[in-house]
């Protein structure tokens, strides 16, 4: 990405000290910044994977904006807010004004005017948490939980934190596998960058030329393309399965879903040519016998059910961070004490 879009990028999330106040991508972000999402988020569990609360957002409401489907992005944040002891509201995008009518800034307008202190987003646009974040409610903490292909930088922060988690080795020494629809996920996206800034040195995308971008070059450094799946899992640390994302998909991408299987499905034979202890995830929802076999989704090496924990500590992690930044850049408090 060109310099001057990602310092555009990081002035918009970051306040005057550094510090996150919206959370919209990855892209624009420091290594010191993930790594402070990550050891936050981390805090969040205990040596057993239980989940700790803290009541660090008592007082203050979080809102739950959900233009798309969602069942563990949405069910996530509403737990982590809980857990931080903020007020939630769900609001029910399919019954609301919108469907008379009423534009996309009145609706966010009525709803700050409700005392709203964080809104998460998930939009179909991509594009959508940067607009409102920059032109609609600037004073709002604004956390994006996925828009269109674009980004969902929650997702791949849960999922670092997961390999952090699982493999115990440093970011450098991993060779990542990301296999699947990677020309319309956003999950990709935001998992290429994360991996890219915290310094993994072999990312691996495996995909057919119809499921990749159109100039994949602009993923960057450390990224290798393989079209042969045998190939791009060798010796791999972690491998992540990806949906084909249908809804999203104009015209037909593939001859079929039983030809993406033979070609692309994670099955165990494909998973015994990568390192005996790579750990196989997925962000959900999942097609099992399309992208994966349910031997490996259900097997001893799959962590695919502990991303979904991780994503609350995570979660906590970006509310509590994302509202001490708001705050301190509005001069209202000195800080929610992390
Ligand atoms: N991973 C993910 O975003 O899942 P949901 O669509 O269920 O939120």
């Amino acid at each position: 990405m060109h310099l001057a879009a990602l310092h555009t990028l990081s002035q918009i999330q970051l306040n005057q000290q550094g510090n996150l106040k919206h959370f919209l991508t990855i892209e624009g972000l420091s290594k010191e910044s993930l790594t402070k999402i990550l050891d936050t988020a981390q805090s969040f569990l205990d040596e057993n994977n239980n989940l700790i609360n803290r009541p660090l957002l008592e007082g203050l409401t979080v809102m739950n904006l959900f233009f798309e489907n969602s069942t563990r992005t949405r069910t996530t944040f509403e737990a982590a807010a809980k857990r931080l002891s903020a007020n939630v509201l769900n609001i029910d995008i399919a019954r609301s004004s919108t469907s008379k009518g009423e534009t996309l800034r009145d609706t966010l307008w009525n709803l700050e005017a409700m005392a709203a202190d964080i809104f998460v987003v998930r939009h179909s646009s991509s594009g959508a948490a940067h607009f409102i974040a920059k032109d609609v409610c600037p004073n709002v903490a604004i956390i994006n939980a996925g828009d269109g292909r674009h980004a969902h930088p929650t997702q791949a922060m849960l999922d670092m934190l997961t390999i952090r988690r699982e493999t115990n080795k440093p970011f450098e020494q991993l060779s990542v596998a990301i296999i699947g629809d990677i020309k319309h996920s956003r999950v990709a996206r935001s998992n290429v960058a994360a991996l890219q800034t915290l310094g993994c040195k072999d990312i691996r995308v495996i995909a057919p030329n119809t499921l990749l971008p159109v100039g994949f070059n602009e993923y960057g450094e450390h990224v290798r393309l393989f079209n042969k799946m045998d190939e791009g899992v060798t010796d791999c640390d972690v491998i992540i399965a990806l949906r084909i994302q249908n809804e999203r998909i104009d015209s037909p991408a593939l001859s079929s879903q039983s030809e993406f299987y033979k070609m692309y499905g994670l099955n165990k034979e494909r998973l015994a040519l990568a390192k005996p202890d790579c750990i196989v995830m997925h962000p959900g929802p999942m097609n099992r016998g399309v992208e994966i076999d349910s031997s490996v989704a259900d097997g001893n090496q799959s962590v695919i059910l502990r991303q979904v924990t991780n994503g609350i500590a995570v979660r906590m992690a970006v509310l509590a961070l994302a509202m001490q930044g708001q705050l301190q850049e509005q001069g209202l408090i000195e800080a929610i004490s992390l």
